[in-house]
């Protein structure tokens, strides 16, 4: 299929019915990537098990294979990745394709500003679009130079051979990405990499790089490590993606006589605040059976229909719950009463900007919404069929599959093709826990 074809793929999703029984979402993204570069970079061969067979996590593992890593796919969820320790990757001549995956470029930029090569870092249309400065800019206070194109946007040119030198960084925005950039850096560094958030993230570069053998200090909203180590193969067992299976707490949720298992969602406390919110609003999501795999706490997450009930989202919850504000925003609009959002200004430059992609969509379905600039006041309803626009946005999409479930008629989402970047599948899972969502 040609790229304007796929660009063109459309679901349609009606009402199915109660969605009941077990299923595993896929594999973590945000593991998924960092276990690929910390395997590339290790001695050693690492096994990674779980793995996100996405589009995102496959531009990762091809981006590393460009820069002579060989890395083996013995089955669609796992990766043995022959690591060439931390000064052997090769330059390429070609530009390292980043695809549609903000984390895939901004924790290059990191490791790329450490090798002894230039390289350039490019994306598609979204990832064109999507701001760079906030990696660059301090990385360029490590002694980094990499030339973006006006506005700071991608492609990114990265001149090797230089120098690093450890900084102490605060972060202006929460981000676990440009938080993850500076650490990986850090180990090409000189001396010491601090970072300090305003508010903490999810922390699986530290812990990955702890497991890996690399001397780190960190806590919530802090991490500190020094160059000149290395790292050492180890297995990475991947947790199934809290952000996946957020599509699917909301959907049980939402669709009365829904009584639906989740298997081994990783619950790292970073992940999984729609759990706070959507008990808040008075889901019933229960944790069965907590246990640590592969160093990350997971659980098989029990959820059953409950009427739900408009909330002001508290600002804290926010960072907790980045990825999951599209399917929060179809609980909003279901819900009974006036859900309030705010502090949430970095949903504007995700894959979309997902306070406009939303509002646009709940709209054109009968909902009542009300964009801010940092988030959105939604009263809740009943929702008619219609036609959406996903805007090459993978949660906007899966979001609005979800929305149908409730919907009087028919919803025509245009533009899904790129929910295969996190979801692979997400149509058949869907089908077999009880939505209907069909090519269109
Ligand atoms: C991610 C961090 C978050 C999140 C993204 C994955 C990561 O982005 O939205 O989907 O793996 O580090 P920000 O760092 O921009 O908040």
């Amino acid at each position: 299929m040609s790229a304007a074809a796929e660009l063109q793929q459309a679901w349609t999703a009606v009402a199915g019915s109660p969605l009941r029984g077990r299923l595993r979402v896929p594999g973590d993204k945000s593991v998924s990537h960092r276990a690929i570069m910390l395997g590339a970079l290790a001695d050693g061969v690492t096994r990674v098990t779980g793995f996100l067979e996405g589009e995102d996590t496959r531009a990762t593992a091809k981006v590393f294979e460009r820069l002579g890593v060989r890395i083996e796919t013995p089955s669609a969820s796992e990766r043995i990745v022959h690591g060439v320790g931390l000064h052997g990757l090769r330059g390429s001549d070609a530009a390292l394709d980043c695809g549609n995956a903000g984390t895939g470029m901004r924790l290059l930029a990191g490791v790329l500003a450490g090798q002894a090569f230039d390289s350039v870092l490019i994306g598609d249309a979204s990832l064109s679009k999507r701001p760079m400065r906030r990696v660059t800019e301090p990385l360029a206070a490590m002694g980094a130079r990499i030339d973006t194109q006006d506005g700071g946007l991608p492609p990114l040119r990265i001149h090797g051979g230089r120098a690093l030198q450890g900084i102490e960084y605060t972060l202006p925005v929460a981000s676990a990405q440009v938080k993850s950039a500076l650490l990986l850096a850090g180990l090409y560094a000189q001396g010491e990499t601090v970072v300090h958030e305003p508010h903490p993230t999810r922390d699986y570069t530290e812990r990955m790089l702890a497991a890996f053998g690399w001397p780190i200090e960190f806590a919530p909203g802090y991490a500190r490590l020094c160059g000149g180590h290395a790292l050492r193969a180890t297995d990475v067992a991947v947790p199934a993606d809290f952000s996946s299976a957020a599509f699917f707490l909301v959907a049980a949720s939402v669709v009365p006589g829904s009584d639906l298992v989740l298997d081994a969602v990783g619950m790292n406390p970073r992940r999984t605040g729609l759990l706070a919110a959507l008990r808040l609003m008075g889901a019933d999501i229960v944790e069965q059976n907590p246990r640590s795999e592969g160093g990350e706490p997971v659980a098989d997450l029990r959820v059953r229909h409950a009427p739900l009930r408009g909330v002001e989202v508290p600002q804290a919850l926010v960072p907790d719950m980045i990825d999951e504000f599209p399917a929060l925003f179809v609980a909003a609009a279901l819900a009974q009463g006036r859900t309030v959002v705010s502090g949430a200004a970095e949903l504007r430059v995700k894959e979309s900007d997902r306070i406009a992609s939303m509002a646009a969509g709940l709209r054109a379905l009968g909902a009542r919404i009300e964009e801010t600039p940092d988030g959105a006041i939604i009263d809740g309803g009943a929702l008619h069929g219609g036609e959406v626009d996903s805007l090459g946005d993978h949660r906007i999409a899966m979001s609005f599959a979800v929305a149908a479930q409730c919907a009087r008629g028919a919803v025509r989402i245009g533009d899904v093709a790129n929910v295969a970047t996190s979801f692979p599948g997400f149509e058949a899972l869907a089908a077999q826990a009880g939505m209907r969502v069909d090519p269109a």
